[in-house]
C-alpha cells in the first residue's frame, strides 16, 4: 500500500470505529492502483457508489455515539462535516456523469479528508470520552 494508506496513528481505541476506518481506507486502494494502471475514470466510477454507502453507514454509527454524548460540544460541527463529505460525493457523482476526469482529484481528496478527519474531530471526541 503506498501513500493512501492507512497506519496506526489513526487509531481511536474504539474498536468498531477503528474497524470502520479501516473499511474506509480500503476504497483507496482502488484509486491508487487505478492511476498507477491508467485506468483511473473507470476507478473513480467503480468505488465511489460503495465508499458513498460505507460512508452514509458510518457517519450513522458515529452520529448515533456522538448523541448519547450531551456534553459533546462540537457535535454540530462534527456533523457539519460529515455532511460536507456526503455532499463532496455527490459533487463527484455529478462530474462523473458528465465524464470528468477526475479520479486524481477525488483520490487526493478521499485520502487528505479521511486522515485529517479521523486525526482531528474524530479523535477529539474518541480522546475525551472513555467508553
Ligand atoms: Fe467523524
Amino acid at each position: 500500500m503506498g501513500s493512501f494508506g492507512w497506519n496506526d496513528k489513526l487509531l481511536t481505541g474504539i474498536t468498531e470505529i477503528d474497524d470502520d476506518h479501516k473499511t474506509l481506507f480500503t476504497y483507496l486502494r482502488a484509486p491508487e492502483d487505478a492511476i498507477n494502471n491508467h485506468n483511473a475514470a473507470e476507478m473513480a466510477r467503480g468505488i465511489l457508489g460503495g465508499l458513498s454507502d460505507y460512508t452514509k453507514y458510518h457517519f450513522d454509527r458515529e452520529e448515533a455515539i456522538f448523541t448519547k454524548y450531551h456534553g459533546y460540544e462540537l457535535k454540530a460541527f462534527h456533523f457539519e462535516q460529515h455532511r460536507q463529505f456526503v455532499k463532496q460525493m455527490g459533487s463527484f457523482e455529478e462530474q462523473l456523469n458528465s465524464n470528468a476526469d477526475i479520479s486524481a482529484e477525488m483520490a487526493a481528496y478521499l485520502s487528505k479528508w479521511l486522515v485529517r478527519h479521523i486525526m482531528t474531530e474524530d479523535k477529539v471526541f474518541f480522546d475525551a470520552y472513555t467508553f
